[in-house]
């Protein structure tokens, strides 16, 4: 934990894989304490948590406000709807308010590309990017590398398939980012309209076609068609885009191995990139990435709370 010297998580872009390592050892320690009878520990008492979410979310906050509560930090939740935002306040104006109320930690979501680190630069307390546009969402990286690790017991040499909307997913830029830090292989599929270029500059391999892509990987992680954030076009149309795109238990059983993990950020279409009987089935850990998802976000509170630990666990 003290080699940890980021003041805020904007992105998985600017950690190193130390870092990364750093965060997935110290999240991992705090899974255990879902299963404990009463779920609290004193570490971040005292201490105050900003869920500032001006995008809808239900994963990502719901799992940061369980983090601070089992820290003991006071946690306070915000969202578009509720914030003076609805009434024409800026961002940075709301932000500046609520920084002026001492919070210790902010977590922003937010719909536009960059507004986490315009926050940082301005705010006195600590900012955890919960997702802005189709830049980045750190966190969500992190536990889906907790989840392999804990699934596959190490990265090395593993061989990961994103597949569908790259183009409108900061997870996808932020799993890549991670999963090539830690010295894995990705390769990234999908239709060519909705693949950026900036993937292969990251160092991910691409494939146009499903089945070749899932035909050799550890994992396949399944992304959301963002239909809130396409242009009319990209796709011929949804049918055509889940019988080609749309991963079903006969494309699994026919072109993957039979240990292969299935992940999927959510929320999900159900029907349309992963069949109902694929995302309830046997490969599928996508609700371990959401269990997993409470203790990643106590680690980067934890970490960005600048107490020091001990007595966590
Ligand atoms: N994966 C994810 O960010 O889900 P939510 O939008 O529900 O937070």
């Amino acid at each position: 934990m003290s080699t940890f010297g980021h003041r805020h998580l904007l992105g998985i872009e600017p950690l190193a894989a130390a870092d990364i390592e750093t965060i997935l050892d110290l999240s991992e320690r705090f899974l255990e304490i879902a299963g404990r009878p009463i779920k609290k520990v004193p570490t971040l008492r005292g201490k105050t948590v900003i869920n500032l979410f001006l995008e809808p979310s239900t994963r990502t906050r719901t799992s940061f406000e369980i983090a601070a509560k089992r820290l003991s930090a006071d946690a306070v939740n915000i969202s578009g709807s509720g914030s003076s935002t609805s009434k024409g306040e800026t961002l940075m104006d709301t932000a500046r308010n609520l920084d002026a109320m001492s919070p210790d930690v902010v977590v922003v979501r937010h719909a536009q590309a960059g507004a986490a680190e315009m926050l940082a630069r301005q705010l006195r307390a600590a900012i955890v990017n919960a997702g802005d546009g189709a830049h980045e969402h750190p966190t969500q990286a992190l536990l889906d590398l907790l989840t392999i690790r804990e699934k596959k017991g190490h990265f090395d040499g593993l061989h990961v398939a994103i597949v569908g909307d790259v183009a409108h997913s900061r997870v996808a830029r932020s799993d890549i980012h991670g999963m090539r830090k830690l010295g894995m292989t990705v390769t990234v599929a999908g239709p060519p309209t909705l693949i950026p270029p900036y993937v292969q500059e990251l160092g991910a391999k691409v494939s146009y076609r499903l089945e070749d892509a899932i035909g050799d990987v550890d994992v396949i992680m399944m992304l959301r068609l963002q239909q809130e954030r396409m242009d009319a076009g990209l796709i011929p149309s949804l049918r055509e885009y889940a019988r080609y795109w749309g991963l079903t238990l006969d494309k699994l059983s026919r072109h993957a191995r039979p240990d292969v993990l299935i992940m999927h950020p959510g929320p999900v279409n159900r029907g349309i990139e992963l069949a109902p009987e694929v995302a309830d089935g046997p490969y599928s850990v996508i609700l371990d990435q959401v269990s997993h998802g409470v203790a990643v976000r106590m680690g980067v509170l934890l970490l960005l709370a600048g107490r020091k630990g001990g007595d966590h666990a």
